[in-house]
């Protein structure tokens, strides 16, 4: 890739990049790392430098993560060559010229106005309305924390059309999976995919198969059925829905988002990033909390802030990443805590915590990097503690979040105790799902009966004042 200076023609086409501040790196977590897992480094298979970059394409293709072998854009995930994950790779000089934040701002609501950074070609014809999830300043919950007005804020994707951040995920892999041509998409599912998947299909016009661990909660066995789907719930762990899911679409040439479109699936999580830097006015923030159950999401919104980096639009800094899983499942959270590069699958997760509930978790070795490149950390949480988190979330921010966002809330409470989120510190944590898909877990480990002024449920009273006062509730 040539190293030119900014044309002219470039600065017509990206007219607030100029005022953007100059990015120090690609990197946003300064010391550079060694190549390795999660390490990105810069590919220029294929780019033709001779074109100028404002006409270049954006998607130059796809290669392995351990090996770097380019592959073609498909329908594929793994490498041919060493069985590594494969992920998108962009030519960042055309991003960075045919990208601005005018252009971006001038843009309606909804994960599509980040198309120059996602691996889709166009803003798809169909689909539903994803993102643009509000970033609420949560002064409330961070003073119970001890943090100082104004440090703490959340990204509240209980708000997504299905009630989880995995619309976002979804709707890129069901653009690709129209353009591949599939007619079905499929999903192997922890609880809130399923919904999404089967969603998704429902506004695209594709038939949705999902496939969910037999004794999830009911009500996401129900979403997805509210949107048409086929069901089918299997007496097995997530790994081994996993597995399942490769040999069906293998035989069944079927889109399966998070195994054969798990490339482009990746990438969604990204736009959690580039809309939170959106939201605090074009910056980063010092710490990002987020749960981990692949490890995913955790590793894709550090890769949309370089992504930012690299296409002029945020100034680089360091963020530190803290990520949280349930005790009862946390593979990469324990080898955090030993300080092991080993991360241990857990074959029976034990946790009310069924959304995480990821025993091997495909991109844990990069999560793990990542906490420890930025300075930041893996937290275990107890269930108890999820619980806990919930109800004070609802109780402080009005915000109602399933068992990832008690893990999430719970997780940054633990890391400002140990110290490793100051008070002064801007931090902002994922709400990644909704808890009107998990309304039992916001009492696990409650005694039933609890009740009256500080919230709760109160015993069925009589319509009288007589019983109301009877019950101890007049003031
Ligand atoms: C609500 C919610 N948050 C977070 C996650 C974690 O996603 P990932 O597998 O990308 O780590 C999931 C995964 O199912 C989820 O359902
Ligand atoms: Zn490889």
């Amino acid at each position: 890739m040539t190293t030119e200076t900014t044309t002219t023609d470039e600065r017509s086409q990206a007219p607030s990049m100029m005022a953007a501040p100059v990015a120090t790196g690609l990197a946003v977590v300064p010391p550079a790392p060694p190549v390795g897992p999660g390490v990105e480094s810069e590919s220029d298979d294929k780019i033709d430098d001779e074109v100028d970059p404002a006409r270049r394409p954006r998607i130059v293709g796809l290669r392995c993560r351990s090996c770097f072998r380019p592959e073609a854009v498909g329908p594929s995930f793994v490498c041919p060559a060493c069985f590594g994950p494969l992920e998108v790779v962009y030519d960042r000089e055309a991003i960075r010229a045919q990208v601005s934040r005018a252009a971006i701002e001038a843009r309606a609501p909804g994960i599509w106005r980040y198309l120059e950074l996602l691996p889709v070609d166009e803003v798809p014809a169909r689909g539903l309305a994803v993102g643009s999830t509000p970033l609420l300043r949560a002064d409330r919950l961070g003073a119970e924390l001890g943090l100082a007005p104004g440090r703490l804020r959340l990204k509240d994707d209980t708000r997504n059309p299905t009630l989880s951040f995995k619309d976002r995920v979804v709707a890129i892999a069901a653009a690709r999976a129209v353009a591949f041509g599939f007619d079905t998409l499929a999903c192997a599912s922890t609880g809130n995919l399923a919904g999404a998947t089967a969603a998704a299909a429902a506004a695209i016009g594709l038939r949705a198969v999902v496939f969910v661990p037999a004794d999830l909660e009911p009500a996401k066995i129900d979403h997805a059925l509210s949107y048409g789907a086929t069901v089918v719930p299997v007496r097995g762990t997530y790994d081994e829905i996993n597995r399942l899911s490769l040999e069906i679409a293998d035989e069944e040439g079927w889109a399966f988002v998070n195994v054969n479109l798990r490339p482009f699936y990746a990438e969604g999580s990204k736009t959690l990033a580039f809309e939170a830097a959106e939201q605090l006015g074009w910056r980063l923030p010092d710490v990002v909390v987020a749960p981990i159950a692949s490890g995913s999401l955790f590793t894709k919104v550090a890769r949309g802030f370089e992504d930012l980096v690299a296409a002029g639009l945020v100034e680089d800094r360091l963020v530190r990443f803290i990520g949280a899983q349930a005790e009862g499942c946390s593979p990469v959270a324990q080898a955090f805590a030993t300080g092991s590069d080993d991360i241990r699958p857990v074959r029976a997760p034990d946790t009310i915590v069924r959304s995480l509930a990821i025993g091997s978790p495909a991109d844990g070795r990069y999560a793990l990097a990542l906490a420890r490149r930025t300075g930041g950390s893996i937290e275990a949480v107890p269930d108890e503690a999820t619980s806990a988190a919930i109800r004070r979330l609802g109780r402080t921010e009005g915000v109602f979040a399933e068992t990832a966002g008690g893990v999430t809330v719970a997780g940054l409470e633990q890391a400002v105790r140990r110290g490793l989120i100051g008070p002064d510190d801007e931090v902002v944590a994922l709400i990644t799902g909704n808890g009107v898909k998990t309304p039992d877990a916001k009492w696990f480990g409650v005694e039933p009966g609890a009740g009256s002024q500080s919230g709760g449920l109160v015993p069925p009273i009589e319509p009288s004042y007589a019983a109301f006062s009877a019950a101890g509730l007049a003031e």
